[in-house]
């Protein structure tokens, strides 16, 4: 099974893109920001998630804000409880220590070019682990994230929600010496759930009861005019799992830090008109009914 390091803010999508990553991936460590909404509620979250699994991964807390500026929630979106009002039971106790400290100790442990970090929310956690110790960067087989769109945002007309939390650590994480994969909201408004798609995810177990109540708490989108909502952060997992569902490009990525309306803006040079290096590699295609296969499979082989 593929290694993974799993940074998140569950959040509905991240307990759904856990899920997906426990069943179907070697999960070495999952680690928690600030974020869909505060740390306490993120962690308490992701040690129900990882519980109901029966997994005994590490879930380790980090940055409670972004690197600069105060934390701001999703919980409109999510809920105040980040899950939709859907109670799970009570996980293991969280792993003592702090997240970037327990993401450079599993990369020291690992080989060179053998372990993927995914990257679900703000950035803090993965940039302070790989800024205080950049040689770690070689031990990653790629980071895969869920950040940015090269049309519209969403927590601005400018931009995504993790992008807008804290561009700097997203600029950081961009510019480690690793083969980052980007995944953003033009990406994952193709995985769309419908009432048709969350109907035909299984009920078999646990988790899979859970998944579908978590899917099933969360308001249709007015971006897709109440046709369903977009499953951000598993695509991001996907795109690590099943590459082979997403068409790639390379692409030049820069992230605006600027104090303007356009702060947390990725500018995404598809075309090469920049003459910029590419820094990415850009999932701009999703076979949609693949991916929701692939995620129905990994529910039903959950507890
Ligand atoms: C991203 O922001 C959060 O709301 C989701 O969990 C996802 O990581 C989408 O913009
Ligand atoms: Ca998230």
């Amino acid at each position: 099974m593929i290694p993974a390091i799993i940074d998140c803010d569950p959040g509905t999508d991240d307990a759904i893109a856990l899920f997906l990553a426990l069943a179907m991936m070697e999960v070495r460590l999952v680690t928690v920001s600030g974020g869909n909404v505060p740390l306490a509620r993120t962690l308490a979250n992701a040690r129900a998630l990882v519980g109901m699994t029966g997994q005994a991964v590490p879930v380790v807390a980090g940055a409670a804000h972004p690197l600069i500026g105060a934390h701001r929630d999703e919980a409109a979106v999510h809920g105040a409880d980040g899950l939709g009002g859907v109670v799970l039971p009570e996980g293991p106790p969280a792993t003592p220590g702090i997240a970037a400290d327990a993401i450079r100790a599993v990369l020291r442990d690992a080989a060179p070019r053998s372990v993927h970090a995914i990257a679900l929310a703000p950035s803090a956690n993965l940039a302070l682990a790989l800024a205080t110790e950049p040689a770690l960067a070689g031990r990653l087989a790629s980071i895969s994230v869920m950040a940015g769109a090269w049309g519209e945002g969403n927590w601005t007309p400018s931009a995504e929600y993790n992008a807008a939390m804290d561009p700097e650590a997203l600029a950081m994480l961009l510019a480690v010496d690793a083969p980052v994969t980007l995944v953003t909201l033009d990406l994952t408004a193709q995985a769309l759930v419908t009432p048709a798609r969350l109907a035909a995810l299984p009920r078999t177990g646990v988790c899979a009861r859970a998944a579908a109540a978590i899917l099933g708490a969360v308001p249709p989108s007015r971006r897709f005019s109440g046709r369903g909502f977009a499953l951000h952060d598993p695509c991001a997992v996907a795109a690590v799992l099943e590459p082979g569902l997403f068409g790639f490009r390379d692409a030049a990525v820069r992230v605006d830090s600027g104090d303007g309306a356009a702060r947390g803006r990725t500018h995404i040079d598809r075309w090469g008109r920049t003459g910029a290096t590419p820094n990415v590699l850009l999932a701009e295609a999703l076979d949609a009914d693949g991916f929701f296969a692939m995620l129905g499979q990994a529910l039903s082989q959950l507890p």
